[in-house]
């Protein structure tokens, strides 16, 4: 065997690849050869990924749909297979957040976060399973630290994402069989994202967070694309059900203690 990534022509599906880190993944393999497909609700956003996708010479497509309607992913999914053949990577990404503790979010506000992140991974993975191949395929669901370690002001995330990383582990036992691995990749803070936006929002907490990386730097969606492209080739053949941190050891020391940082933040505001 080659110790060398190679994922030219390979059918590479990002759901949630419109934006962020999951946009970044999406790039990475269209940039190095891959077929690559990305979902999510906003048509512009598909649009301007599938542009930006071509213009690295790749074959792209996307549709609109969001994942908390089982049938509109099927739909999708059912689409791109017919277009790009059976699918070698899935990345299940969308997700939702917002900083909120429990006494200021109402229960729908608690259900939209776990029916993105949780319901929606369910949809994911199971609108893709037909068309995975079989043997081979490898599927990957992006996480987060709040699905190991409690964060105030992210009970939905953390129940959602702990949600998650359950599914991960099932599914690499009731796949294995048909070759499929399983896993989960949980990226640290990344830099210029949304999710770093709504949980860091000022300049002081944003460097306070990238203090406390032991590696010293916040990261990168291409650190978390490469992780992916690990996961998704031979390289990682016999790697399966695993919760891999791409974090710079962020989640080794509680986050740097985000927890006290959000609860803080948030009292201040009064929720
Ligand atoms: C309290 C809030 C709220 C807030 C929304 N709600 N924002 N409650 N505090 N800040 C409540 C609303 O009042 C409503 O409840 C319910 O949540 C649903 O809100 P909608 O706006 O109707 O929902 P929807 O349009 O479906 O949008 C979903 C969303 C939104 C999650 C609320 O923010 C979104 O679309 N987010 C996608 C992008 C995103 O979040 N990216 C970051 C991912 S980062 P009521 O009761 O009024 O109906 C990440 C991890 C980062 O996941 C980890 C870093 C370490
Ligand atoms: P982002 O830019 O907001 O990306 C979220 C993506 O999901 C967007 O493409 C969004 O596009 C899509 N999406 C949201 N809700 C959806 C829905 N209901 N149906 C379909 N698609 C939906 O966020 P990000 O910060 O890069 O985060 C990406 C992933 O990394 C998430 O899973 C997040 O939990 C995880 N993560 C992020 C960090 C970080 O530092 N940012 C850290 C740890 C984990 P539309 O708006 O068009 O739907």
């Amino acid at each position: 065997m080659a110790l060398t990534i190679d994922v030219t022509g390979k059918t590479v599906v990002v759901i949630g690849g419109t934006s962020g880190i999951n946009r970044g993944i999406a790039e990475l393999y269209a940039e190095h050869g891959a077929k690559v497909a990305v979902a999510s609700r906003s048509q512009d956003k598909v649009d301007d990924t599938v542009a930006a996708l071509k213009a690295h010479g790749a074959e792209s497509m996307g549709f609109a749909a969001d994942v908390r309607e089982y049938d509109a992913i099927v739909a999708g999914l059912a689409q791109v297979a017919e277009t790009f053949g059976e699918i070698d990577v899935l990345v299940s990404g969308a997700a939702g957040n917002f900083p909120a503790t429990v006494n200021a979010m109402s229960p729908n506000a608690f259900k939209s976060v776990v029916d993105i992140d949780l319901l929606g991974t369910m949809h994911v993975m199971k609108a893709a399973f037909p068309h995975l191949r079989k043997p081979g395929a490898s599927v990957i669901n992006i996480s987060a630290p709040q699905a190991f370690l409690p964060m105030q002001g992210q009970a939905h995330v953390c129940a959602a994402k702990a949600g998650v990383d359950m599914i991960t582990r099932t599914l690499a036992m009731e796949w294995g069989p048909d070759g499929i691995r399983v896993n989960s990749v949980v990226p640290g803070p990344i830099e210029g994202t949304e999710g770093m936006a709504r949980l860091a929002p000022t300049l002081e907490m944003l460097s306070k967070v990238a203090g406390t990386v032991p590696i010293g730097r916040l990261g990168q969606p291409g650190d978390i694309g490469m992780a992916c492209m690990f996961l998704g080739s031979d390289l990682g053949a016999y790697v399966s059900g695993q919760i891999l941190a791409v974090d710079g050891g962020w989640s080794q020391a509680g986050c740097g203690d985000m927890s006290s940082f959000l609860g803080k933040m948030l009292r201040q505001m009064g929720g």
